[in-house]
Formats: structure tokens, sequence, C-alpha cells
């Protein structure tokens, strides 16, 4: 017999069973697809804690033990061994690519990185400082105008030269917008420098002047991205496929899933970090503030610190303070910041209220300093996460398109507002236009 739970409704007794599915890692789930069907009941599940929304492939974590898998690649591994260009090939391609793949898959993505000239008469229309993620959910909103006709989302080949132009042009939409703000000259990719080192071209670049771009700005930059690039079904993604089960176009999944990332409980978060760490000041604040995290009567949250899934120090976190402190040795970093960080951090990984509550530092607390560090401003800290997230938001609408029965993501509630109180109840039956008294 198929292993199975039984639900029994202690009201009348009556019980139901519902199979449970085992994935390839990761705990077990009970498939209660046709829970209402059978009982007339819903569950309820605040946030999702408890909800495997879907079947995917692409990214196991282990939250208790701290692992992140990309198709089975261990990013600690990745960060190591490959650059971010692998593992955006390996999300979209389903494996790594040879030198070969990667070589044409460089040049592909160099020959879709300019982006159409009338979309940079958007940015005017915003108002001063707009908030970069604002302006780019809304470019990508735009991008999905000048790739719609004529396109059929359900060939794969279209869908992947998509995937490719969205990772293509976020680094030059990114670098213009910043441009426009500062009213510098804008300053087109340059096809004979890599992915990565190009964005930081194009971020401080002047014409007819040297660009100082140092190799290790150009790997923790790299590395940063890669850490970004998937991570299973958190909220944006989730997102990304949620407006996609109703067959949007897929840029507006990704606007969509861009908005969902800008929160400061989400992708957020490393903005906040900075300004957090700004605001606290010197190594003395920082007991004060351990003490407002730790108070129930405060909303006061420590950025940085705490996770859905990680129950253990998150893996991306790790390989990030590696590359921190090598950079702090290669360029230095503000050392007020990086002391006051350093200070939050061993008080919270010894003290009672962060231990008990598995709060360890996440990808945000470090990846604030290193982009700090690199002079990306602090309001494009979450624009960069959006440049690493890109490939993996683009690998899980491409999963979705390719998975059957795909139903509409269209939870139900548990409803605790007033009951029917409308005078002189009109029944379905009984409706006909009445023209007003
Ligand atoms: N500082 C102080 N207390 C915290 C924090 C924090 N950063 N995070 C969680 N807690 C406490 C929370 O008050 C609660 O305590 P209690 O059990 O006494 O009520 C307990 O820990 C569980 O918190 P939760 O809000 O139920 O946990 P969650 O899984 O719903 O939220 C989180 C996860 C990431 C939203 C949350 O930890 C948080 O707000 N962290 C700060 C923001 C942050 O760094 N976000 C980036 C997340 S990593 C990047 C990404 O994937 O987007």
């Amino acid at each position: 017999m198929a292993n199975t739970v039984t639900l029994t409704d202690n009201r009348n007794a009556k019980s139901y069973d519902f199979p449970i599915l085992d994935g390839a890692l990761g705990p077990s789930v009970i498939d209660i697809s046709s829970l209402y069907k059978d009982t007339g009941m819903f569950t309820f599940d605040r946030g999702y804690t408890s909800t495997a929304m879907c079947r995917s492939s692409i990214t196991f974590i282990d939250g208790e033990k701290g692992e992140l898998l990309h198709r089975g690649y261990d990013i600690a591994w990745l960060a190591e061994n490959k650059i971010f260009l692998d593992v955006v090939y390996l999300l979209l391609h389903k494996k790594l690519p040879d030198d070969l793949e990667l070589n044409d898959f460089r040049k592909e993505l160099k020959i879709r990185s300019f982006i159409n000239e009338k979309m940079l008469k958007l940015f005017d229309a915003f108002p001063d400082r707009a908030h970069p993620m604002a302006v780019l959910q809304a470019c990508i909103a735009t991008l999905s105008t000048y790739y719609s006709r004529d396109m059929n989302y359900d060939d794969p080949k279209e869908y992947m030269e998509l995937a490719i132009r969205l990772v293509a042009k976020l680094p030059t939409l990114a670098a213009f917008y910043y441009r426009h703000v500062m009213g510098y000259p804008i300053v087109y990719p340059d096809l004979d420098r890599g992915f990565t080192e190009n964005f930081l071209y194009m971020m401080r670049s002047f014409p007819h002047s040297h660009v100082n771009i140092k190799p290790i700005e150009v790997k923790a930059l790299d590395t940063l991205l890669m850490l970004h690039a998937d991570h299973e079904q958190n909220a944006s993604t989730t997102t990304v496929r949620t407006v996609g089960s109703t067959h949007s176009h897929p840029y507006s999944c990704i606007s969509a899933g861009i908005g969902a990332l800008w929160g400061h409980a989400h992708g957020g978060a490393n903005e906040s970090v900075i300004k957090q760490l700004e605001m606290i000041g010197s190594v003395e604040n920082v007991d004060k503030y351990i003490k407002k995290a730790k108070d129930k009567d405060d909303p006061f949250r420590l950025m940085g610190f705490g996770h859905r899934v990680y129950k253990n120090y998150d893996p991306r976190a790790k390989v990030l303070k590696g590359l921190r402190n090598q950079l702090i040795d290669e360029i230095g970093i503000d050392s007020n910041l990086i002391k006051v960080a350093n200070r939050i951090e061993e008080i919270a990984l010894t003290d009672d209220y962060f231990i008990s509550r598995n709060l360890y530092p996440n990808v945000d607390f470090n990846s604030g300093l290193i982009l700090k560090a690199l002079n990306i401003p602090t309001e494009m800290f979450a624009v960069m996460f959006v440049m690493g997230r890109a490939p993996g938001w683009m690998a899980q609408w491409m999963e979705l398109k390719e998975q059957a029965n795909v139903k509409i993501v269209r939870p139900r509630q548990l409803y605790i507002g007033p009951k029917d109180i409308t005078p002189e109840h009109v029944g379905p039956k009984d409706v006909e236009l009445k023209s007003r008294k």
C-alpha cells in the first residue's frame, strides 16, 4: 500500500487518506490537492511555512545543515571554482557549460546587452531620485512591450532568448539609470570586457579617461551575483511563478518579482543593513540596539539576521564573509562599519535570544558591506540582487512553462469579516435592476 497520512475529523470520526510524496532530497510532502473535495475544508498556513507550492529540480536548500545546491552542485564549490555566467548557464541550460559553450554564451550576452534607445526617455518620466528598484520594475515591464508581438512564448527557443536578453540588459539598464540620476554621460557596454567587469565599467567610466577596476573587485561582485542566482521558492520567485501561472508575459512576471524583492524583509535587506549599521554608528551603541532587537514590544529587527529556511549559518553568508575579509585586506572597507558589524555578529552568535531562534547572519549581512566597498550607491544594492537573481527567476519561469497540468495559483482564505448584513437581502434568483428612489 502506498504511503499515506490519515486525517481524522474528530467532529464526526470520519477519516481521509492523503498520499505522501517523496522528493529526491528534503522532507516528504503530503499531497492534499483533494482535501477540499474530500472534506470541504481548506488548510490554513500563514506565509506558506509548511507548504510546497510546486515541484522543482533547480535548487535545493537544507536549512538545518546550511546547504544550498543548484542543479546538484554545492554553492561553496561553485563559488570556489566557477564564475557567475557558469551558474547562469547551469540554471538556464540545466548543465554546466564547457569552455566552448561558455564562450558562445558570453558572446550571446554581449550582443544582447544594448537596449532600445527609446527606453532612455522613460527615465525622464521619474521624479528626481526615484528609487532604482521602482525604476527597474517599470523598465522590465516596459521591456515586455519590445518583445511581445509575434512571439511564441510556448517555443523554448524563444523563451530562452528572452531569458538571455533579460540577464544581458539588466546591468545596462541599472548603470544607465545610475548615470542618468547623477547627470553623468551614458557609457555603453564595452564588448571587450567580461560580464561583471563591464558593469563596473559602465558605472565608473568617463569618456576619454582611464577607468580603474581591480581584479578583486570583479571577483567580489561576480561571486556576489552568483550567490544570489537562485534560492528555491522565496517570496519573489513565488511571485514570478504566481504571475507566470496566469500566462502573463515573462517580463511582467519578472517585474512583479522585482517588486516583491524590493521589500526590506527580502532583497531590500542589504540596503537596510548598511543604513542600520550607519545608524548604530559605533561599537559602544551596539548593546542598546541588540536590546531593542530582543524587545518583543519594539518592532526593531537586526537587519541581515534570520531566515525562513536556514536554521544554521547561511552558506552564502559564509562565502561572503571570506570575500569581505579579502576586500578589507586589498582595498579597505569603512573600518568603523566593519567594527560595528563584527560586534553585532559576535553578540548574536553567542546570545541566547538569537541562538534559540536560529538567527544567523544571512546573505544580506555581508553583501551590503561588499557593495559599499565597490562604491555601489546604497540605493542600488537591491538592484545588484536583481541582477544576480534574474537567471534564477527565468529558470523557474521556464520550468513552470515546461511542466504539465500547471494550475493558476489561487489560494483560499479563512474569512473573519461580517456575515451577510445587506439590508433587504436579494438572493441570486431575484436579482433585477432596480431604479434608485
Ligand atoms: N532580529 C530580531 N529578531 C528576529 C529577527 C531579527 N532580524 N528575525 C526574526 N526574529 C525573531 C522574531 O521576532 C520571532 O521571535 P518570536 O518567536 O519571539 O516571536 C522569531 O525570531 C521568528 O521570526 P519570524 O518573523 O517568525 O521568522 P520568519 O521566518 O517569518 O522571517 C525573516 C524571516 C528573514 C523575514 C526575518 O528573520 C527578518 O525579518 N530578518 C531581517 C530582515 C532580513 O535580513 N531579511 C533578509 C533575508 S535573507 C535574503 C533573502 O532571501 O531575501
